[in-house]
């Protein structure tokens, strides 16, 4: 079996070219201008477009039991979704509630990719408690191939942990070379705050952001900055979303701290007056931590192109709002938290970030690609485009230009937050290990084509 690219520009975090690529089996065998086409070879004209290496989301929920009711899509149609959108790989946080067995959870969240997945897949696991069994268990999850764990500092009761179970878990976490991913916000001041606005009168979804403002999650960071100093342990801030903390993470980069930062696609595009909208629409925009003031996006649009930020995740969190986002109708606080946009991550940051003059194209592919990749132990197996690596290409046409839809989306969601939103580029052909899985904005591929990605820790 083998593929044959012609004529695309190839760009890679670091460099851009016209040349043809031959991928055979599964990887990248030669890239060299006039390939001439093997027998049998299936041949992709890419000329007049982009070949960029398959783009990776770092923070996804697919299986996820939470806020009494569970996200929408599973492994079929959220792998679909992520495949006609340019993600050829998924790395899903594992979120056992803490009543459940952290080994047993993990083959839980196996058994829903395994099989089904049309695209490759890791995990973050969750540590969600900390006694001497959950840590025997995390160096088994380890030794099959797990190099990353998440944990909570929100959702005390549910997935988060104190503070003697952070401490122990980031010295598990250095000794064994794993980077801890991690949610930061002030679970004590979250929940006053909610009950002060609650006793108001202060119901509404436009209350939600009220409740944790950009302090609450810098007081996350620097909390876990401190213990991170105290331990050594490598870290990395899952969906920040502001100027406050982000300072932090970049104080504590400074005093010689380990720390990657994420934000994700919704923090650079939408602002907290989408969940100040009327009618109950605002729940649609209902995630943690909230959209922020317009000026944040600034910040995070600067701090990719400067390298203060590393990664573009989408922390995508389906919940259909006609029968689920309702659940909080009169209380914010039991509006399931999160804004569906794993679909969507690659053509708005394209659009948003590139063809709006944010970031290059070398960013755009280092912060959605490369160095997730390089985080997380799976580079240059992925988010690279060499002879050795897995041949995980995306042919993206610059010259599409399209509306993004509830209509015609993959995921299986009952809305967009993106709803009319204007898209300039799209990916017109995009292949897993050799195989094409879609083809302008169509599945094309095979459930369970993915591979689940066993990857060595590093961050010793
Ligand atoms: O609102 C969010 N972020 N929902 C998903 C769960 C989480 O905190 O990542
Ligand atoms: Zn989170
Ligand atoms: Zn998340």
């Amino acid at each position: 079996m083998s593929l044959l690219i012609k004529n695309g520009e190839i760009v890679t975090a670091d460099s851009r070219y016209v040349a043809d690529i031959l991928c055979e089996h599964e990887t990248i065998t030669r890239i060299d201008r006039d390939i001439a086409p093997p027998a049998g070879a299936e041949v992709i004209d890419a000329t007049g477009k982009y070949v960029f290496p398959g783009f990776i989301d770092p923070h996804v929920h697919i299986y996820l039991p939470f806020m009494g009711t569970a996200a929408k899509d599973d492994y079929i149609t959220g792998s679909q979704a992520a495949l006609v959108g340019g993600t050829t790989t998924l790395i899903e946080m594992c979120c056992p509630s803490r009543k459940e067995d952290t080994l047993a959870s993990f083959e839980t969240w196996m058994t829903q990719a395994v099989g089904k997945s049309a695209c490759d897949f890791t995990f973050h696991m969750g540590v969600t408690k900390f006694d001497d069994k959950t840590e025997a268990q995390l160096r088994e999850i380890v030794r099959r191939g797990i190099s990353s764990f998440k944990i909570f500092l929100a959702y005390k009761g549910a997935f988060g942990i104190d503070d003697t179970e952070l401490y122990r878990t980031l010295k598990l976490a250095k000794e064994l070379g794993v980077i801890v991913t991690a949610h930061c916000e002030n679970e004590t001041l979250i929940t006053e705050r909610s009950k002060e606005l609650l006793a108001a009168g202060k119901t509404d979804s436009g209350q939600h952001h009220e409740s944790r403002p950009p302090l609450v999650e810098a007081e996350g960071v620097h909390h876990l900055m401190t213990f991170a100093e105290l331990t050594g342990a490598a870290t990395y801030i899952v969906h920040l979303s502001c100027q406050e903390a982000l300072d932090e993470a970049i104080a504590a980069r400074q005093r010689g701290v380990r720390v990657g930062v994420e934000t994700l696609i919704q923090y650079l595009t939408l602002d907290k007056s989408y969940a100040e909208l009327p009618d109950f629409e605002g729940a649609k925009y209902v995630m943690s931590p909230p959209l922020r003031d317009k000026r944040n996006q600034e910040i995070l649009w600067n701090g990719l192109r400067d390298g203060l930020v590393q990664t573009v995740a989408t922390d995508h969190a389906p919940f259909d709002f006609k029968t689920q986002k309702p659940m909080g109708r009169t209380d914010f606080t039991k509006i399931p938290n999160g804004i569906p946009s794993l679909e969507e991550r690659i053509n708005l940051l394209y659009t948003y970030g590139v063809k709006a003059g944010k970031i290059d194209l070398h960013t755009f592919v280092n912060v959605a690609s490369t160095q997730v990749a390089k985080l997380f132990d799976l580079f240059p197996r992925k988010g690279a485009i060499q002879p050795g690596a897995d041949a995980d290409l995306v042919v993206f046409d610059p010259n599409y230009r399209g509306t993004i839809s509830v209509k015609t989306q993959t995921m299986n969601v009952d809305y967009s937050a993106f709803e009319g939103w204007k898209i300039e580029g799209r990916p017109s052909v995009v292949t897993v290990r050799g195989q094409v899985v879609s083809r302008d904005g169509k599945f094309v591929g095979k459930a369970g084509h993915g591979k689940f990605l066993q990857r060595q820790p590093s961050h010793f």
